[in-house]
């Protein structure tokens, strides 16, 4: 397979807010590309399909844990912060992909789980048999499993508490996730010094950015819930001006799974500024039950909520990564709604959430999966894809835990998907060969083979919301509409005077989450007379009444992405 270079955006090199216009791609090294038949994908594999992720206009590669691990925990259990896995490579491919990318002008974003260590990290060897030592404080230890109560445990499927007992020590240490993954000891100065030391180690090898895994649980406190304490905040302030002294044009994303007013206190203020992005957790389960219920004011009314953020800011929009589609953020009767539409089968369940690719949650509906990314692609902020779903691979629920929706990418109707040339049963997971999403007729070579693939489709929206810098640099205003099924909103972007040159540009952005056609009037209050023209083909559609309504119709799950004003540029 040979890519060609596709368009390049002048001067992203110089862009200190590269991060609100970029296109961001979520791969595991252990699942891209095998390039030594061992089984397991490798940083070699990974640097060899950059060419496929720059042809598809990826600006930035977000890499989970690649560090040394028992991968008990996907590699969120680390071993040791500074080294690479044996089985991805050495540091020096790693060194090599930063440069490659670079090369390419796409950036890489790797992953921290600073929160915790693997129980085999030195640090805890140390810690447990060495209380007095120097490691002795680095995790929190307790005589009692009683500390902490109103700490909830996030994976319930199959913790029981967040004390385990270690009988080394003889003592209680704390875990917000896996019993073999204890929480460091962020009250301990040495920790947090370890902790600046591990951002240098990787920015100084020159990563783009670091996503802050599980950013909300690193302080505890016994009358808080361990979710984004005081100290906490102050950390990452900490962390950050470190950032922005040392290292600036860098970008931390905050992983933190709360509710909206809790999510944008990671963003810090103004002066004081925390995380550039973090991930929108509220929109995401929002998206899928407006799919099912047809009715989109779920949506309508997290969008219109508004939150003062700083103005370097960025929300990271997403439909699906590594883990379960976590419903920790929506009402218990959504919940049990969208378990009914999405999770029948009780395997496709995982914690408070569902571990199933988006192709198959979308039941492979090509209108659907088409409406989730052209949401995905305007919303405000920056879009995350999961490797594979862009030719809309499958899962394998029979597969533990989130392995359902990590198996390896299909890359040809070869042996193995084309993943690798080992022997199949060597693979680190099967490939999916399921009936509807068999890798001999899901790949990437087929739909490179079909001008109307999903492939195709995604790389197009891609480069369309890339043409229109209102999408990354815009804001969003929602609409009000006569119909429950539609959202409507627009992007507003007033242009700037920075040597981008980006012109002003205001996008109408109209969904239907409707099972069959409808027609819906929109108000478009203060755009009287503008004439609007479709982002895609050009073509011209009816002005904007001289009563600020414009009304559209739509077909089944359709949606338009629509200029105001004149004639777009050629
Ligand atoms: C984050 C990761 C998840 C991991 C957990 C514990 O939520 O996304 O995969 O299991 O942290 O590290
Ligand atoms: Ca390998």
């Amino acid at each position: 397979m040979t890519f060609t270079a596709p368009i390049q955006l002048p001067g992203l090199a110089l862009d200190t807010q590269w991060y609100k216009r970029a296109v961001f791609y979520e791969v595991m090294v252990r699942s891209f590309y095998d390039s030594n038949a061992d089984g397991s994908g490798d940083f070699a594999g990974l640097i060899s399909k950059l060419d496929y992720l720059q042809w598809l206009g990826i600006d930035a590669l977000w890499i989970p844990p690649f560090y040394n691990s028992p991968l008990r925990d996907g590699g969120y259990d680390v071993a040791d912060f500074s080294s690479v896995l044996p089985e991805f490579g050495t540091l020096d491919e790693f060194k090599e992909l930063v440069t490659k990318a670079h090369e390419r002008n796409m950036r890489i974003v790797i992953d921290y789980p600073l929160n915790h260590t693997s129980d085999q990290h030195e640090w805890f060897q140390q810690s447990r048999q060495d209380p007095e030592g120097p490691y002795g404080d680095f995790y929190v230890w307790s005589d009692t499993d009683e500390k902490y109560p109103n700490i909830r445990i996030i994976f319930v499927d199959t913790e029981d508490s967040n004390w385990a007992f270690d009988p080394v020590r003889r003592q209680y240490y704390f875990h917000r996730f896996f019993s073999h993954q204890p929480d460091l000891n962020f009250e301990n100065p040495a920790v947090r010094e370890a902790t600046l030391n591990v951002v240098r180690h990787w920015m100084d090898l020159g990563v783009d950015g670091i996503r802050l895994d599980a950013i909300p649980y690193l302080f505890e406190s016994e009358e808080g819930n361990g979710e984004g304490e005081p100290k906490t905040h102050e950390f990452l302030k900490e962390i950050r001006a470190m950032v922005d002294r040392d290292y600036p044009g860098r970008v931390l994303i905050a992983e933190a799974n709360q509710w909206p007013s809790e999510v944008v206190e990671f963003f810090g203020t103004e002066d004081e500024p925390e995380c550039h992005m973090a991930f929108d957790f509220p929109v995401m389960p929002r998206i899928f039950y407006a799919l099912r219920s047809q009715n989109a004011s779920e949506l309508v009314r997290v969008l219109s909520e508004t939150h003062e953020v700083p103005s370097a800011a960025a929300w990271g929009v997403f439909l699906r990564n590594h883990d379960e589609l976590t419903l920790e953020m929506v009402s218990e009767e959504y919940r049990q709604a969208m378990y009914g539409w999405y999770a029948y089968d009780p395997r496709m369940r995982s914690n408070v959430g569902i571990r199933r690719r988006l192709a198959p949650l979308l039941d492979n509906s090509r209108a659907e999966l088409e409406l989730a990314h052209a949401l995905l692609f305007s919303l405000e902020g920056s879009p995350f894809l999961y490797y594979g779903d862009e030719i809309g691979m499958g899962d394998n629920i029979w597969l533990p835990d989130r392995d359902a929706s990590r198996t390896p990418m299909q890359w040809t109707p070869d042996r193995n998907a084309g993943f690798s040339s080992a022997d199949p049963g060597k693979l680190y997971l099967p490939v999916v060969q399921s009936l509807a999403y068999n890798y001999t007729s899901i790949n990437v070579e087929a739909q490179l083979a079909q001008s109307r693939s999903l492939l195709n489709w995604v790389r197009n929206v891609i480069h369309v919301r890339k043409g229109h810098p209102t999408f990354g640099l815009g804001t969003l205003r929602v609409l009000e509409t006569n119909h429950e099924s539609v959202l409507a909103f627009v992007r507003e972007y007033p242009g700037s005077s920075t040597q981008f040159g980006d012109s002003a540009e205001t996008v109408l952005c109209v969904f239907s989450f409707a099972h069959s056609p409808v027609s819906a009037r929109i108000d478009l209050t203060g755009f009287e007379g503008a004439t609007a023209f479709d982002l895609f083909g050009g073509a011209e559609f009816p002005a904007v009444g001289a009563d600020g309504t414009l009304s559209l119709t739509l077909g089944t799950q359709g949606f338009y992405w629509l200029h105001l004003g004149d004639a777009p540029r050629a």
